[in-house]
């Protein structure tokens, strides 16, 4: 069978970005900065992707456009032996991060119809954690959403990977970008954010230790879409007129910024509101419609930014949903309708598991966490910076030659940068991220 490919250069490269920023940028970045103390994790993070991270999404890039094929047969086809369980290994990390992503992608979308309605008209902290809380807690509601945002996703995953895909980030994505910017801008004016702003841009390295570190190493993953075979099966789809380098640093640049002006909106408004900044995963839902609130046609704002946040979380969840799709159309022979709707109906299961442990299974905990944080520190924390272990040594030692080839289109990349990514591949990655998961434990 033919297999899927881009529809243009810009395409892919859409659609890579497309994948990178998600929930991770808008939700997840300014909670976990707000948790882990601030400025001095800003700086570590920012550190990780711009060495680390955009080493690892080249390093993915290539293994995929070499093989041209799904994680799983990449490594097989590439090297064989045990390589293909790290493609493996991808696919169990895509299935555990789909079914709370989908979740949250849920709650992005009932964001939509509660600003609608008017329901957030105050700043009130209380109130608007009330109405988070209660919502999320309750037992039909989240799950209606959930079972929408999964819905969607297989819908587009349907679609095949031209048409579905790319035109979805063509138009949505810049416009993501710009509300954003419009957003900061209005949180960074507010009496009382200069406080927030300290808080974020001003590190205070006495907050750094082994778990912050962590933290950075796993968002950083998690944001970038790396660690799990995402990029890979993306790269595959590639044709070999690509430039892969100058596609790993666009893509890493443009969710660094999204996820960085996140926090400019986030975190000057949580102190400007006296909201609290170690909220967890509710800080953007409460944050947000109290910022709305104080903006001209606030609601027609909100409306709109929960459309594009769903749109951003859809181009995401749909490559965490093609990375297993993959695998069961290259691997398991199957067709891509059954392999959508199976694996979909499966993930959306896990997921109910994710939505109840917020309010009637939330007693239920795996190493003192609930099902939803389990899976979610469990994926970033732990899968996807082994699987980027696997990776970068898989290129670094075993096919440097052929993904140098790929990664430098045919060796016309300037050396310096060349020999920059191979030591990262080769040295650097392997060791920096085998220390953090180490001193983790
Ligand atoms: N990068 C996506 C986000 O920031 C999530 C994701 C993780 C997508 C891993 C694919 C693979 O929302």
């Amino acid at each position: 069978m033919q297999r899927g490919h881009w529809g243009s250069r810009l395409g892919f490269i859409l659609a890579a970005t497309g994948s990178a920023v998600g929930l991770g940028n808008v939700w997840k970045f300014p909670y976990t900065v707000g948790n882990n103390g601030g400025g001095a994790f800003l700086i570590v993070y920012l550190a990780i992707v711009l060495t680390i991270g955009v080493s690892v999404m080249l390093a993915e890039f290539s293994i995929g456009r070499a093989a041209e094929r799904s994680p799983v047969g990449a490594f097989s086809k590439l090297k064989g032996g045990y390589w293909p369980a790290a493609g493996f290994l991808g696919v169990i990390a895509s299935f555990a991060i789909l079914s709370f992503y989908s979740v949250v992608g849920g709650w992005t979308i009932a964001y939509i119809f509660k600003s609608a309605s008017g329901l957030f008209a105050t700043a009130d902290a209380e109130t608007l954690g009330g109405l988070f809380g209660g919502f999320i807690s309750s037992t039909a509601e989240p799950l209606v959403y959930h079972a929408v945002f999964m819905a969607l996703t297989m819908g587009v995953v349907l679609g095949g990977v031209h048409k579905g895909i790319e035109r979805t980030c063509t138009v949505l994505l810049p416009m993501l970008f710009i509300i954003l910017v419009i957003l900061a801008i209005r949180s960074v004016t507010l009496p009382g954010a200069m406080e927030g702003l300290a808080f974020y841009l001003v590190p205070d390295f006495s907050k750094i230790n082994a778990d912050v570190v962590g933290n950075a190493l796993g968002q950083a993953f998690f944001s970038l879409s790396l660690g799990m075979g995402a990029l890979i099966t993306y790269g595959s789809y590639l044709s070999h007129k690509e430039n892969l380098s100058r596609a790993a640093i666009w893509v890493t640049l443009a969710d660094m910024s999204v996820a960085v002006i996140s926090g400019l909106v986030i975190l000057p408004a949580v102190f400007a509101f006296g909201f609290d900044p170690t909220e967890g995963p509710g800080l953007v839902f409460i944050t947000l419609p109290a910022v709305f609130g104080q903006m001209p046609a606030g609601v027609v704002f909100a409306v709109l930014f929960f459309m594009l946040l769903t749109i951003a979380a859809l181009t995401s969840s749909v490559s965490l949903l093609e990375v297993v799709i993959a695998y069961l159309i290259d691997e398991r022979k199957m067709r891509r309708a059954p392999a959508a709707i199976g694996a979909g109906t499966l993930i959306f299961i896990v997921g109910i598991a994710c939505s109840l442990s917020m309010g009637v299974w939330s007693d239920f905990t795996i190493a003192g966490m609930n099902i939803f944080d389990f899976m979610d520190y469990s994926s970033s924390n732990v899968m996807l910076p082994v699987g980027g272990i696997a990776i970068s040594l898989f290129v670094g030692w075993v096919i440097l030659p052929r993904a140098t080839q790929e990664a430098t289109s045919q060796g016309t990349q300037p050396f310096v940068w060349v020999k920059g990514w191979q030591f990262i591949c080769r040295y650097v990655a392997p060791i920096a991220i085998a220390w953090i998961l180490i001193s983790g434990i």
